[in-house]
């Protein structure tokens, strides 16, 4: 695999390109994709959305983005996404290591997301950067889909 560069996105960095990318993994992996509009709305408030990107020269092979609770001290993990190519090599872990201390020295003490009870993957990942199990969601994925909502104090 070649280097790969993981960054933090600000408003001025989302070009055409990058949207795409973002947009098809979105698609790919998440019951409810957001639109085109709402990708540029969101990211537009900076201030509650934190973006973070992994590059593969000009290809995007994962991304992580959080809704930001400035004030209570709170983010919201919304998606996460690391490329079928670029699975079980730490990317994810590093994605979110690099996540967690940004918002950290932001002033962010409080982490949480929701993952759905069968998604073992993520459960793990998330587990492995000591995040807890606070209680579970019943449906909240839709029918017989659970969501553990899990929550990480730094
Ligand atoms: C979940 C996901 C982001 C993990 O990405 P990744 O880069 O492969 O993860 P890492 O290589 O950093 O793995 C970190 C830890 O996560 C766990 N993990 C990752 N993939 C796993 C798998 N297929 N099975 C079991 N555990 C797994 C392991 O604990 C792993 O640590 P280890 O390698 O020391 O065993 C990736 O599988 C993905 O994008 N899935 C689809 C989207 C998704 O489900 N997002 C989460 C929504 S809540």
């Amino acid at each position: 695999m070649s280097e790969l560069e993981f960054k933090k996105i600000s408003l001025n960095e989302l070009d055409d390109n990058l949207l795409f990318a973002l947009r098809i993994q979105d698609q790919e992996y998440f019951p409810t994709p957001w639109s085109e509009d709402g990708w540029r709305s969101s990211l537009a408030s900076s201030d509650r959305y934190a973006l973070y990107v992994v590059k593969d020269g000009m290809a995007i092979a994962g991304f992580s983005l959080f809704y930001l609770l400035g004030e209570d001290h709170l983010a919201h993990l919304q998606k996460i996404v690391v490329g079928p190519k670029y699975r079980r090599d730490g990317v994810a872990m590093k994605l979110m290591s690099i996540a967690l201390d940004d918002l950290k020295s932001s002033g962010f003490a409080k982490f949480y997301l929701e993952v759905e009870h069968g998604n073992s993957a993520a459960k793990s990942l998330y587990q492995k950067l000591a995040f807890k199990l606070i209680r579970v969601s019943k449906n909240f994925y839709g029918a017989e889909k659970d969501a553990e909502i899990m929550m990480l104090s730094l």
